[in-house]
């Protein structure tokens, strides 16, 4: 598979996108610092199955190392484990010229990069993503950023990594919950950019399935990412597409009661706004039920069963309002996202 860049102008990093990869990092962070050292921020979960391995490979390229192990879930994107972090890095000496390394999931490498973004005013950063949904989407592109109590991902920076390194072979210990929830990042990546990769997923329905094609698929989701990214890294335009079923997820998200996870609701944020398209004559007709049926092979939901006049009030809020205006993201086709900027007043008739 060819190599894939990241590639916006100010700065140009490659994905790595290998099975075992995890093995060489000591390698690929010798050859781009080499007098580094290096901090591996991770949590407790993957600390357990995947730090020795990152240790053993920086140990084998006689780079010196430090783990900072953190508490698995989203309470971790907070300031105050961010101050915390800054004074551990404080206290272990770290420099400017030293390499931070997210070994995890979204939050960590959230974190983890809004920890390098602004520690010393920047220091080195690489992300290890080990989970489907990391690996595909947040790992890629830059966007770093803490939760304050008022909302998710409040304050935060683009700051990209030096490199990404990706390993498939990581996702075997994911849940099936997390695997799913990936999964649902892969079916709106085809849904708004390629429909050659809609069809393998259909035709590869089921985590077993899926995960015989696993290195094809990530590899297409991340060129689809890295594409959208150079065309568009401030999310001013066209990376606004991966935005597709979120605005609805997101409110799912936010009710108090709500048990999906980010994953299930961005799959029903996809059915329903394929079927509001469709009523709205942009979508072409059948795709909802195209979607539906791919979302179910992956045992992700698609309805909604929450009060709609509560969801409806919170994307009133939505933080993406621009302008007094809601920037929705529908399907013109399978393969095909657009963007329709809609007036807070219409928001009321989405659902
Ligand atoms: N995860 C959406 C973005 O990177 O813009």
């Amino acid at each position: 598979m060819p190599q894939l860049m990241v590639d916006v102008g100010h700065t140009k990093y490659p994905l790595h996108i290998e099975q075992d990869g995890i093995y060489k990092v000591g390698n690929y962070v010798k050859k781009q610092f080499p007098t580094s050292c290096a901090v591996i921020i991770t949590d407790s979960n993957v600390q357990a199955l995947y730090a020795k391995q990152v240790e053993d490979s920086l140990d084998n390229s006689s780079i010196k190392h430090h783990t900072i192990v953190l508490s698995p879930g989203e309470p971790t994107k907070s300031f105050e484990v961010l101050i915390d972090v800054y004074n551990k890095l404080i206290a272990l000496g770290i420099q400017k010229t030293d390499v931070i390394i997210a070994l995890g999931g979204g939050v960590i490498g959230d974190l983890a990069g809004f920890a390098a973004s602004s520690y010393l005013r920047g220091v080195n950063f690489i992300q290890i993503p080990t989970t489907l949904l990391a690996q595909i989407d947040s790992a890629i592109g830059g966007k770093v950023a803490v939760n304050l109590d008022t909302g998710k991902n409040l304050v935060g920076a683009f700051y990209h990594p030096k490199f990404v390194i990706i390993d498939t072979q990581v996702l075997k210990t994911l849940s099936d919950d997390d695997f799913a929830g990936g999964m649902a990042e892969v079916i709106k990546t085809g849904a708004i950019y390629d429909v050659a990769l809609l069809n393998t997923i259909e035709s590869h329905a089921g985590r077993s399935h899926i995960m015989k094609v696993i290195d094809d698929v990530v590899h297409r989701c991340c060129a689809i990412k890295a594409e959208v990214v150079k065309q568009d890294e401030l999310d001013n335009g066209l990376r606004m597409i991966l935005n597709f079923g979120h605005t609805l997820a997101h409110a799912i998200e936010k009710l108090p009661d709500n048990t999906f996870t980010h994953g299930q609701a961005v799959a029903i944020g996809m059915v329903q706004f394929a079927k509001l398209g469709e009523q709205m004559n942009i979508t072409s007709i059948g795709t909802s039920n195209t979607l539906q049926k791919i979302v179910q092979s992956f045992g992700l939901p698609y309805e909604i069963v929450a009060d709609k006049d509560k969801l409806i009030d919170i994307m009133k809020r939505d933080k993406k309002i621009r302008d007094g205006k809601l920037n929705l993201i529908l399907l013109r086709k399978l393969g095909e996202a657009c963007v329709n900027p809609i007036p807070i007043s219409q928001i009321g008739e989405l659902l």
